[in-house]
């Protein structure tokens, strides 16, 4: 059997790189477009010519009416937000996904944000607020509530009532988690989720069978390598494997069975949330940044961080990850500047450091060294072929290339879908 494509798309940096473009681009011909990790503090932003849809659980694929969505067991679910976004999609779709989740993806339950809020995590590292770290602790620590225990209503209670009640005994002065009633929010689940109880599966069997069969899967990465829990900026990111080897354990599929991992990246970078951030550019560079390219938060709003391109990050996330090609997303919104700078080492204490540092607290303290290219001082949203690009768009593309030893297959120039360059 010739296996047609198992791809990747992976954020390259700190989230938000425009992946569920990306996704929309390749899902038109996908048999299935898989999440595997993170849950609602991902929003993947689609614009098509019927207007803008924010996804935040459901792959972004699954807007197309024969990509079959899944909800891998990496993921960490919110029960309420998922029937939300579910009846949304179908209104959207005018017609109902076809949508598969894990029977062992965990459950984020109300409990959930109000102790990363008791904890300060939302306020010290700038999370999303969505009980993430939370709800990942919880399956670490082996406490958590997975989908199958929907099917055992009262081993559901049990589970729920245990943890509630140790919460209640840190927490004793949270009215919020004091007056929190295991056995209501145990029927309230059931009642809530009942609808698709018939949608959680076995999905590492189901996605590796598509993928045997030669169907075209894509994994759609939520967040960006530098959030991993492992390789990011530690301890400023997200609570789960945002890189590749995520795919293998939040969807069940070897990363052998890959065919393409399509790194993404902006032609700048964002950041939302604290730590450290080498190229971020706090004046008149930044604002402009964030004024042009729309930057803030899908999920949460914030005003995004931003800054020039880093190419030292990205070599890292490109080794991290075996990238066999990068998409270039937002080019459009560096054709305000005169200039634009790409960051292409760093130093420490004054001395060239040769890899991107796994320590946040040395990062902080890297000074980027800067090449600087001519802009192109003209809107490029229109061109739809890369040979009649600006040549100094051309340049600013082929130099990242070069520079990252990896071909920038798409390229895009807008929002809008049909705004790429393949
Ligand atoms: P959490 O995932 O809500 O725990 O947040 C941890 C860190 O990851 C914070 O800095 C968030 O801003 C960041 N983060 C989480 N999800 C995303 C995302 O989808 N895009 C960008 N940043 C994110």
């Amino acid at each position: 059997m010739i296996r047609l494509s198992a791809i990747a798309v992976l954020g390259a940096q700190w989230g938000d790189e425009g992946k569920g473009k990306v996704v929309h681009l390749l899902a038109r011909d996908a048999a299935m477009a898989v999440r595997f990790n993170g849950g609602t503090n991902a929003g993947h932003t689609v614009v098509d010519a019927e207007g803008t849809f924010k996804f935040h659980l459901i792959p972004a694929g699954a807007l197309y009416e024969d990509c079959i969505g899944v909800l891998g067991n990496g993921m960490v679910i919110d029960p309420w937000a998922l029937t939300q976004e579910l009846k949304a999609l179908v209104r959207w779709r005018e017609s109902e996904p076809e949508i598969f989740i894990s029977r062992e993806a965990h459950l984020i339950l109300p409990y959930h944000p109000i102790v990363e809020e008791l904890e300060g995590a939302a306020d010290q590292i700038g999370t999303t607020r969505k009980g993430i770290g939370p709800a990942y602790r919880d399956k670490m620590a082996r406490t958590g509530i997975r989908c199958a225990d929907l099917f055992d209503p009262e081993l559901l209670r049990g589970k729920i009532e245990t943890n509630l009640n140790r919460l209640k005994r840190v927490w004793k002065e949270s009215q919020a988690l004091q007056t929190m009633d295991a056995v209501a929010l145990a029927a309230e689940l059931l009642e809530l989720l009942e609808p698709i109880r018939e949608r959680i599966t076995d999905t590492a069997a189901l996605v590796n069978r598509a993928v045997d069969r030669g169907e075209l899967v894509l994994f759609e990465g939520a967040q960006g390598a530098l959030l991993d829990i492992d390789f990011g900026t530690y301890p400023y990111v997200t609570s789960s494997t945002t890189t590749i080897g995520g795919i293998g354990v939040g969807a069940g599929v070897p990363p052998t069975k890959l065919d393409r991992v399509i790194g993404v990246t902006k032609a700048y970078t964002t950041r939302v949330g604290t730590g450290p951030f080498p190229t971020e550019e706090h004046g008149r560079v930044g604002e402009r940044l964030r004024e042009i390219g729309n930057e803030f938060g899908t999920t949460t709003g914030r005003p995004r961080r931003c800054g020039w391109l880093d190419l030292v990050a990205l070599r890292y996330a490109a080794r991290i990850n075996g990238f066999t090609e990068l998409a270039l997303t937002k080019i459009d919104v560096l054709s305000n500047f005169d200039r634009v700078r790409v960051a292409i080492r760093y130093e420490l204490d004054g001395k060239p450091l040769g890899d991107f540092p796994s320590s946040s607290w040395e990062l902080e303290r890297c000074v980027p060294i800067y090449e600087t290219l001519d802009g192109w001082g003209e809107d490029i949203s229109r061109y739809r072929s890369r040979d009649k690009l600006p040549s100094a768009v051309r340049h600013y593309v082929d130099f990242i290339a070069e520079q990252l030893e990896l071909p920038i297959t798409t390229i895009s120039v807008g929002p809008a879908v049909m705004e790429s360059i393949g």
